[in-house]
């Protein structure tokens, strides 16, 4: 797959996938030429990706995906560990929501744990807020409407620098 079917492929997949965030192609390509793009492949194919994003001294994890026909065989573990490795000399705090059961029990191992979003510093929630109410984002959130109880069960969890 070169780059730009990737790129193409990721975009709509969390266009579509109801508890991710939507990334539009340019902010995959962004993610990617950064460095904030982590994938799981197997012989050769890509199977998973999750992204992460700087906000100051915190970094958000999203957007945490892995096929359909390999869930349930320990690929996330995979992808969480990569993304540590890729992190290790910059961590500084990290944050990630979700409602998804097997990334909870993932993180929790990587210390993470559930917190409120009023600890988190005012700069970085604001950051957040803007994150999300990009214009072309907010198009994509229509796909919630098939799913609302979920996104209510969304909870934030945080790993705070030691
Ligand atoms: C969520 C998702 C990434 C999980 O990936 P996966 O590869 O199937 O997960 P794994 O097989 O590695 O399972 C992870 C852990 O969760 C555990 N687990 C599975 N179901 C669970 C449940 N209902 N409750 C608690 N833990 C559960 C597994 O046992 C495993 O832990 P263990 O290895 O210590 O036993 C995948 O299902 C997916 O892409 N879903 C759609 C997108 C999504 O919801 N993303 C999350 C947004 S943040």
């Amino acid at each position: 797959m070169d780059n730009g079917q990737l790129v193409k492929s990721i975009s709509e997949i969390s266009k579509k996938e109801i508890p991710l965030l939507y990334y539009y192609p340019k902010e995959v390509e962004r993610a990617i030429s950064d460095g904030r793009l982590i994938t799981v492949c197997e012989n050769g194919k890509n199977i998973g990706f999750g992204f992460w994003h700087s906000y100051g001294n915190w970094i958000e994890l999203s957007t945490m995906y892995i096929a359909p026909e390999f869930r349930g065989k320990g690929y996330l573990h995979k992808l969480i560990d990569a993304i540590r490795l890729k992190l290790q000399d910059k961590i500084p705090n990290l944050l990630l929501f979700t409602q998804a059961p097997q990334v909870v029990r993932v993180i929790e191992n990587f210390g993470f744990g559930p917190a409120s979003l009023s600890s988190l510093p005012f700069s970085v929630l604001a950051k957040l807020i803007l994150h999300r109410l990009n214009l072309r984002r907010w198009l994509s959130y229509a796909k919630h409407m098939k799913n609302i109880p979920r996104v209510f069960k969304t909870r934030l969890y945080v790993r705070r620098a030691s």
